[in-house]
């Protein structure tokens, strides 16, 4: 098991953060106090999720615009079938703990 220790701070509500897990790029997002973790390369050509657009729970790829569930993983649609790996969260005080399940 891996696990990355973030500032809550850092992420405030309504933004993403990219951090690196243990050589695995994954982002943060915090939408309305609730934090998700989700990996940061899009399944289709390789985008950086951490680079789209946040809007509510869904995050939306920056090259093609590829949308993803990020409670999930899954594809909302775009051109890939593929979902992204969805992380463990806990907001902790003061900072969020994302851990590989
Ligand atoms: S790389 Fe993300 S939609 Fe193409």
């Amino acid at each position: 098991m891996a696990e990355i220790v973030v500032d809550l701070a850092a992420v405030p509500p309504g933004t993403m953060k990219t951090v690196d897990l243990d050589g695995v790029e994954v982002v943060i997002a915090n939408v309305g106090g609730e934090c998700f973790a989700f990996g940061g390369i899009c399944p289709h050509e390789g985008g950086s999720l951490g680079d789209g657009e946040l809007h509510g729970t869904t995050v939306t790829c920056p090259w093609h615009g590829a949308r993803f569930d990020i409670r999930t993983g899954a594809v909302i649609d775009g051109y890939t079938d593929e979902p992204v790996r969805v992380y463990d969260v806990a907001v902790d005080g003061d900072v969020v703990r994302i851990r590989t399940a």
